[in-house]
């Protein structure tokens, strides 16, 4: 089965506006990120190397295409985006690195895949944009085997009390100019969703994270 709910009015507007903003960043999406890359590329080898050769593989918010690079060469990849100006960046990147991946737009929150069809679901910075990360979550739970795997980059709200008051504060300016969150709580999503966390293995303070999860025992509930 596939995802074929039709959105509720609230929640269609708050696709359209994220996906509004991702287009209008994605010319300069690299170049803002360049200074950061360095770090960020090796947290992706480091999450790229926990997967298990012959994977099915999906890679949610592919972005630009970033992750590419780290593909293993044993697995195969379905990457998808919902917003159609980064993943023509993608599709670019992929042609002229003869990556193979099958490319398509998709928003994380409704997956048109079936269930139960991927070993390993990847996203890297990609939860704290969509704008019901719960949902998407879910969705992620949804087309996942029983023994499959969940593995995340992601950024969240530090448990350092005037950190995470700061991170609040700026919220409202990041969302606006860049499109995604800093004070998300990504680590409860997953598990809100009904995954099962089995690490969260901190990587720069206690803001970036490598969060490695399964589908919890008992599908369909959560
Ligand atoms: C910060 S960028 C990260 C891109 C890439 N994963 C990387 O590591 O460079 C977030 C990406 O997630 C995508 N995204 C956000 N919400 C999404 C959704 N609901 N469905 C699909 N893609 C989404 C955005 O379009 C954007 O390409």
């Amino acid at each position: 089965m596939t995802a074929t709910r039709t959105p509720p009015p609230a929640e269609a507007r708050a696709t359209a506006t994220a996906q509004r903003r991702y287009n209008r960043q994605a010319a300069l999406f690299d170049l803002s990120e360049a200074a950061v890359e360095p770090l960020f590329g090796r947290w992706r080898r480091r999450l790229w190397g926990n997967i298990p050769a012959g994977s099915r593989v999906l890679e949610i918010g592919v972005g630009t295409g970033k992750n590419m690079r780290c593909y293993p060469p044993s697995v195969s990849v379905v990457a998808v985006d919902f917003s159609p100006r980064m993943l023509s960046r993608a599709i670019r990147r992929a042609r002229k690195g003869r990556v193979h991946v099958q490319l398509a737009m998709m928003d994380a929150q409704a997956l048109a895949l079936a269930d139960a069809s991927f070993d390993v679901v990847v996203a890297t910075f990609v939860f704290c944009s969509v704008p019901d990360p719960v949902l998407g979550l879910q969705e992620v739970r949804r087309v996942l085997r029983p023994d499959g795997r969940i593995l995340l980059l992601e950024h969240v709200r530090s448990r350092l009390p005037v950190l995470g008051r700061l991170m609040d504060w700026l919220n409202p300016i990041s969302v606006r100019l860049q499109g995604y969150n800093i004070n998300r709580d990504t680590v409860g999503n997953v598990a809100e969703a009904g995954l099962a966390v089995r690490r969260a293995d901190n990587l720069l303070l206690d803001i970036f994270k490598l969060i490695d999860g399964a589908p919890a025992a008992g599908r369909g509930a959560g």
